[in-house]
């Protein structure tokens, strides 16, 4: 029986065009860029300003575009799962509407919130429906507008988050590409350490709750970091050993961007140089579900079929992970946005 595999076959993203700088911040509250460069490492995030614009604005932006570059026709879309923490409302999902924003009718579609690793988890998830065969053009959202929930009187939470979105299509395949393996692991202990106190079914809104300030992210920074080191490192660091892949052979780590020194942590523990890994941080921030495909989209071009990509991240829950996968095409792009066309080979002869 033929193996098939989920390769990713293209990615759009979507970032807003208003810069927040470290100086500003330094104007809202007491630090600095010199600090905000020193313990995090992001110099700059974009911010959706607009009125009446949410997450699924941005998501809709990334999918259009991941649609044109792909060639494909909303029509052929028979999943999508957005990973989000910032939903436009609560319900219904913001996988709907994005799905209703760029006129995909009748594909099954549903939000995953796994915080800051909703998009892998999103990706290992849909990439078993089409393993399965059952679903063969799925696309996979992260989005964030993390504007939404960030308290910007908070110093030691607002130089971290920015707002984003980016896309990816799977599709089945049967050559030695594709997505090969991933860890995904959990423990709910962690969530003390990181989540939005009011707004759920816990502590629904009142005048009270916002008085106190708890419809923003609730942060305790060090015991966050000690873990995502940890645990980041950690199934990294399996998941090469498990595929015999080594510093030479690894061509890329795709780390989740919340703070330099995590990602480069994670690298010396794989022993991996530093231009092996993605890193955009300093531009965009952490934009939560947004930073893996953010970085794929980033990096698109100098992506070459076959290259061994590893992705890892590591967010509120806790939960965190790594997959393992092999690029599906040539980034060099064709008339600007196309894709190259034998990559719509490999899943037509599905
Ligand atoms: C948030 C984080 C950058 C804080 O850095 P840190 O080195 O741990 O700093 P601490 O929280 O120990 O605070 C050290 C001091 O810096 C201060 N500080 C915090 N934010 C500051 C800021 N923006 N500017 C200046 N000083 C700041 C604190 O008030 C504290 O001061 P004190 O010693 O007088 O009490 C860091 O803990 C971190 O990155 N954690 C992980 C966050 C993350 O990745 N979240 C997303 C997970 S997916």
């Amino acid at each position: 029986m033929t193996r098939i595999r989920a390769a990713i076959t293209g990615v759009g993203g979507y970032v807003p065009e208003y810069r927040l700088t470290n100086d500003e911040i330094s104007r809202m509250v007491d630090t600095s860029d010199e600090w905000i460069m020193t313990r995090i490492g992001i110099k700059e995030r974009r911010i959706l300003k607009e009125d009446g614009k949410a997450t699924s604005d941005m998501g809709a932006e990334a999918v259009k575009q991941l649609l044109i570059k792909t060639n494909t026709d909303p029509s052929e879309i028979d999943m999508i799962i957005c990973g989000v923490v910032t939903p436009d409302m609560l319900f219904p999902a913001t996988a709907n509407i994005i799905a209703d924003k760029t006129n995909i009718r009748n594909a099954f579609g549903f939000d995953l919130n796994a915080g800051c690793s909703s998009f892998l988890y999103a990706i290992t998830t849909a990439s078993k429906f089409v393993e399965s065969g059952s679903h063969k053009k799925v696309i996979v959202v992260g989005a964030d507008k993390m504007s939404s929930i960030v308290d910007y009187q908070d110093r030691a939470t607002c130089p971290i988050f920015g707002d984003g979105a980016a896309a990816v299509l799977l599709e089945p395949t049967s050559e030695d590409i594709g997505i090969v393996d991933s860890i995904v692991q959990s423990d709910g202990a962690g969530r003390i350490y990181l989540h939005q106190k009011a707004g759920g079914s816990l502590k629904p809104p009142t005048f009270e709750t916002i008085a106190n300030r708890e419809h923003y992210v609730y942060q305790e920074g060090q015991p966050v970091f000690k873990w995502a080191v940890s645990k980041m490192a950690d199934v990294s660091v399996e998941i090469m050993k498990r595929n015999n892949l080594t510093s030479e052979s690894l061509d890329w780590l795709v780390p989740h961007q919340a703070n330099m020194r995590i990602i480069d942590a994670t690298a010396n523990r794989m022993g991996l140089d530093k231009d092996k890994v993605m890193i955009n941080i300093q531009r965009f921030g952490n934009t939560t579900s947004a930073t893996l495909p953010l970085c794929l989209w980033d990096w698109e071009s100098q992506l070459r079929k076959g290259d061994n990509i590893i992705l890892a991240a590591f967010g509120a829950g806790f939960t965190w992970g790594a997959i393992y996968l092999k690029w599906a095409y040539d980034g060099k792009l064709l008339n600007g946005m196309a894709r190259k066309p034998e990559v719509s080979k490999i899943h037509t002869e599905l």
